[in-house]
């Protein structure tokens, strides 16, 4: 076989493994370079799922506290941090080492260490040079910073910093309202912290539906979660043991300080391409620095990229579809991705999950639409659950009644938002998921009713 490659991806998170696997699937002759020592990227490793691990864990635990003694369940509670950060670590361990076994099964090389594109089809790594017909960059994203606020992990800490804290914050401060606050600020909240978060917008949640946002509002706040909202975080001190926080309005105005005893900056993330010699190649990125592409493929012949370093969503299935299409394309296939139904799910709780376009979107394009929807409050096993907080609301075309846009808040609308996502995908009419029989009782009956009525014709509110 020959010493070249048909593809090397550099970066072994969703969009790098994946393209490494579907590549070694098709019979490429394929590796993967990964610098951090392990597969999974920021995914595995310090984001999609040790965030999950903890979610799950600290909602057992409030759950426990709070709702158990009322179901007639009777039991001692006490947080033993720990245990609770070994079993998330344990998690990630697992699926990280299965990675490994997925190479394997597939034939595809793990390379170890940063990988620098010398030149098109050459990339080294450690000194060695590989040689490819094909490279693709994934290299993903990285905590965006705040200048003047330096990250130490500890006392002011980014997500990874807060997936790892080794005691429960007093005072937890999170800048940023987007989907890294929310969820990181809730699972410290349910062990003990009190959460202030400061967001420069008016609003939580950039980009999401209006109404879902105004809900998430109200529920976050019943939960004690204290939102700063049009504020910006102007500096960060150490006052001993403590932190201070200056903040002053978005538009300028008198200074307040917050006291904390941890900082989250959660204010997004940037592209990381920095260890990649882009410049030198003559590789075009945009001026926020994401690698442009048209269709996967950059402007230099045989260099393509995928993920979080490019542009769209940063979300690890986004990077997948992409993995997945890009290995087809080199491959001779029709790869393919779908932007119109990438599916975005925050997993708090209640969960909120959405796919397609939101009330505000269609109402700025001009398209004519219609609307249905349907709270939890309503369904049987919402009710018998006690999880009765939320809605589902459907969007459909106001003439051909396809489906625009379905917009969730509730437990457990991070499986349900699937349905959506395929029946938009099969270009379906709102009435095709108002006539599909769903069983009785389940959450997912919601998501029917707030199809039926988009016709106004819901049965059981
Ligand atoms: P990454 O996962 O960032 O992987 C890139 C890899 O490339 C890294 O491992 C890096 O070490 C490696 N690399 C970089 N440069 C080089 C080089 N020169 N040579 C070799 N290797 C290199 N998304 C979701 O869809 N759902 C979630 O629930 C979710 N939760 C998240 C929670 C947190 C706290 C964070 C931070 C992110 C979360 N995300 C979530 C986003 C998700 O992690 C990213 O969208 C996804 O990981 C992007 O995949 P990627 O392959 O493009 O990049
Ligand atoms: P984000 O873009 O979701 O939210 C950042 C928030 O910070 C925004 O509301 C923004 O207005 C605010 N902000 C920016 N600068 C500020 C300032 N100076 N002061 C106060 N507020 C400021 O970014 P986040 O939460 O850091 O997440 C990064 C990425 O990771 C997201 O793109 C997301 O897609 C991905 N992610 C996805 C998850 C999921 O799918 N469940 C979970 C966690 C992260």
């Amino acid at each position: 076989m020959s010493d070249i490659y048909d593809i090397l991806v550099i970066g072994g998170g969703p969009g790098g493994y994946n393209c490494a696997i579907r590549a070694g699937q098709l019979g490429l002759k394929v590796a993967c370079i990964e610098g951090r020592g392990a597969l999974g990227g920021t995914c595995l490793n310090v984001g999609c799922i040790p965030s999950k691990a903890l979610l799950h864990s600290s909602e057992m635990y409030e759950t426990a506290g709070k709702d158990f003694a009322g179901l007639g369940i009777k039991a001692e509670l006490e947080l033993d941090l720990p245990t609770m950060m070994g079993a998330k670590e344990k998690t990630v361990d697992a699926l990280t080492k299965g990675i490994e076994f997925l190479f394997k099964k597939n034939k595809v090389e793990y390379i170890q260490g940063f990988g620098k594109i010398t030149a098109p089809g050459k990339v080294e790594v450690d000194g060695k040079v590989y040689a490819a017909k094909n490279i693709v960059i994934a290299t993903g994203s990285e905590v965006a910073t705040l200048p003047g606020i330096d990250i130490d992990e500890t006392r002011i800490v980014s997500s990874t910093g807060a997936l790892s804290l080794s005691e429960v914050p007093g005072k937890l401060l999170v800048i940023g309202a987007g989907v890294i606050g929310l969820e990181l600020g809730s699972v410290w909240r349910r062990l003990g912290s009190e959460v202030t978060v400061v967001e420069y917008l008016p609003h939580i949640l950039p980009g999401m539906d209006g109404e879902i946002q105004k809900q998430a509002t109200r529920m976050f706040k019943k939960q004690k979660v204290k939102f700063e909202l049009g504020r910006k975080v102007t500096g960060v001190t150490k006052t001993g043991s403590g932190l201070n926080v200056t903040t002053e309005a978005a538009a300028g105005g008198k200074p307040k300080d917050i006291a904390a005893d941890v900082v989250l900056v959660a204010i997004g993330r940037r592209p990381f391409t920095d260890k990649l010699g882009l410049d030198k190649l003559g590789v075009t990125t945009d001026k926020r620095g994401f690698v442009a592409t048209d269709h996967f493929k950059t402007n230099i012949e045989g260099i393509w990229a995928i993920g979080d370093c490019t542009t769209g969503p940063m979300l690890a299935h986004k990077a997948e579809e992409e993995a997945v299409a890009v290995a087809e394309l080199i491959a001779g296939k029709a790869g393919h991705v779908n932007y119109d139904v990438i599916p975005g799910v925050i997993y708090t709780n209640p969960e909120i999950a959405c796919v397609g376009q939101t009330e505000e979107e269609l109402k700025e394009a001009g398209i004519p639409y219609k609307s249905g929807k349907f709270p939890f409050m309503a369904n049987s096993r919402a009710r018998a659950n006690h999880e009765t907080d939320g809605f589902v609301k459907i969007l459909a075309h106001a003439d051909t009644d396809e489906i625009l846009g379905a917009h969730m808040i509730g437990k457990g609308v991070s499986e349900m938002i699937a349905e959506v996502a395929l029946a938009m995908e099969f270009k379906a009419a709102s009435e095709d998921i108002a006539r599909t029989c769903h069983a009785h009782p389940t959450c997912s009956e919601a998501v029917r009713q707030a199809a039926m009525d988009v016709e106004k014709w819901a049965m059981q509110m």
